[in-house]
């Protein structure tokens, strides 16, 4: 009788111990889950998932399909501008309007582009003003060069 006791008093701190570490695991796996699924890196397969659910996602002002800006006239230029060429063609040719009427007229004459009717001025607007000469994609021409000759 008596030892039943002891062993009774004696074994529920030991219960609770258990108990106790049960809880701090569970929480503290809990937790790890969580920063896991909270912070996971946007890896090229998540971004290929989230395109392959939605094709014309649209995150941070990117169209994730295309990587056009998102912008008044950007499914013109998908539709348009996309089909024969990556949109990084597009992207990475800085041109002002005249520039790219004529790049347009040039594929048009050689490349069978079709005619763009009135999508013609929302493709340049959207590019002139999404993609502006200002921030070029390019190397610039060097200017203001002070040529010095060479002694002999
Ligand atoms: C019918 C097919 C077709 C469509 C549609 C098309 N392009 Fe092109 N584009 C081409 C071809 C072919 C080339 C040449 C690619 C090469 O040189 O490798 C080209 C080249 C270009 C170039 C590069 C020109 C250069 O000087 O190197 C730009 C910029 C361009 N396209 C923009 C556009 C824009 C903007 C649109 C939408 C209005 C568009 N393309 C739609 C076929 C097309």
């Amino acid at each position: 009788m008596k030892n039943q006791q002891f062993k009774k008093r004696n074994t529920r701190p030991y219960s609770s111990i258990m108990l106790l570490s049960a809880i701090v695991i569970t929480a503290l796996l809990g937790i790890v889950t969580y920063l896991m699924m909270e912070t996971p890196e946007e890896t090229e397969s998540t971004v290929s998932t989230e395109i392959a659910t939605d094709p014309e996602r649209i995150e941070d002002g990117i169209h994730l399909r295309t990587g056009l800006k998102a912008g008044e006239g950007m499914d013109a230029v998908i539709r348009h501008c996309t089909p024969c060429h990556s949109a990084k063609l597009v992207i990475q040719n800085r041109m002002d309007a005249a520039g790219w009427e004529s790049t347009i007229h040039w594929m048009q004459e050689t490349q069978n582009l079709w005619d763009l009717g009135d999508d013609q001025e929302v493709v340049i607007q959207y590019l002139t003003r999404e993609y502006p000469v200002s921030t070029k994609g390019r190397r610039q021409v060097l200017k203001d060069i002070e040529w010095y000759s060479l002694e002999q």
